[in-house]
């Protein structure tokens, strides 16, 4: 069942409206049009018990001050580009600089800051549509994006990606929804499982250095479920550059979830599945309490864990990654379930 509701305005005067999908078990998730944001999602604990399993803002004031990306939908490039510049076929392009001048995260913002086209397409599935104009924070090509929300019957809520532009074009979509499975405090007794051999290592800004490095012996070595935060706090050149986990994992071939995770109190567990090759694992490490979220409750550090399914950051400039460089016409699809259960 679909619930449309109106959410706001945002501060160009453009109407945010709120889809809520609730499957017959009672689990529901809210989509806003503005930034084709997962904006809450209800599931029940061991007891039955429903709560929102995602940080974030219960206003459209809160999203556009704030931010943090909180559920939003990412692109056109997910992550990083270094220093704001790529090159497709020997033509160099400068991309917005919106973090500290010296990188392009998460595309500049405009897939995440868009009012989106919503289309009720099955009593359990919304198609969300959006087209970037040739140029936009300086990307090649005019590209039509759509994105599908899907709350199957089994709590699984399917995100299904698809791009197609006009140019030869880079894209890289993620969601960047904030998981907190008990629904308050912090995620550092979750425990956490993600199907990685291997990670990516950054510099000081964040950008891979293209080094493929073996979890093995590391803080980074999820492929056993582990609390978050037991390691979190290790000596490690790379926690210390995240100030925690802010890092792309390399994702094993296999049909199983990439990553789960479980909270014990609530005994909510949830699994997750892509197509894609990498996934950042973030921590909330820069929330320090400052933006108001959720019931006027200060989000503070460690919040929620966001697992962004993605090709690897930078991988324009890094020509040894998988690479995610379509050509005119040629179509962009991807899809990652978030499957929640108790344990
Ligand atoms: C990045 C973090 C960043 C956050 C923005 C994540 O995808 O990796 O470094 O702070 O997005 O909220």
């Amino acid at each position: 069942m679909i619930v449309k509701n109106a959410f706001g305005t945002t501060s160009k005067g453009e109407a945010v409206d709120v889809y809520t999908i609730r499957n017959s078990s009672g689990a529901a998730v809210d989509i806003l049009t503005y930034g084709a944001t997962v904006n809450s999602i209800y599931v029940a604990d061991k007891n039955g018990a429903f709560a929102d399993v995602l940080s974030g803002f219960d206003t459209l004031e809160g999203h556009e001050k704030y931010s943090d990306y909180q559920g939003m939908t990412v692109g056109r490039y997910a992550n990083r580009l270094a220093g704001g510049k790529f090159s497709i076929d020997g033509v160099e392009y400068d991309v917005e600089k919106n973090e500290k001048d010296i990188t392009c995260l998460h595309g500049g913002a405009e897939l995440s800051t868009a009012v989106w086209k919503a289309f009720i397409v099955d009593d359990n599935a919304i198609e969300m549509n959006y087209t970037s104009p040739d140029g936009a924070m300086g990307f090649p090509g005019k590209v039509d994006f759509k994105v599908t929300f899907t709350l199957h019957e089994d709590n699984a809520l399917k995100i299904e990606y698809f791009a197609v532009s006009d140019k030869k074009t880079v894209i890289n979509m993620t969601n960047h929804a904030y998981f907190n499975l008990a629904g308050k405090g912090d995620i550092l007794a979750h425990e956490l499982m993600i199907n990685a051999d291997a990670y990516t290592p950054v510099d000081e800004n964040s950008i891979p250095t293209g080094e493929i490095r073996p979890v093995e012996g590391t803080p980074f070595d999820f492929r056993v479920a582990k609390p978050i935060g037991r390691d979190i706090n290790e000596a490690d050149d790379q926690l210390a550059i995240g100030k925690g986990y802010d890092h792309n994992f390399c994702l094993n071939d296999g049909d199983g979830p990439i990553a789960t995770a479980y909270d014990p109190e609530s005994g909510r567990f949830l699994e997750v599945f892509t197509d894609l090759c990498g996934v950042q694992l973030y921590t909330g490490n820069f929330l320090d309490g400052t933006n108001i979220g959720k019931n006027g409750n200060p989000l503070i550090k460690n919040a929620g864990f966001c697992l962004e399914t993605q090709y690897y950051p930078n991988t324009p400039n890094m020509p040894e990654f998988p690479q995610c460089t379509f050509d005119a016409g040629q179509k962009f699809t991807s899809c990652t379930v978030f499957r929640f259960s108790v344990k």
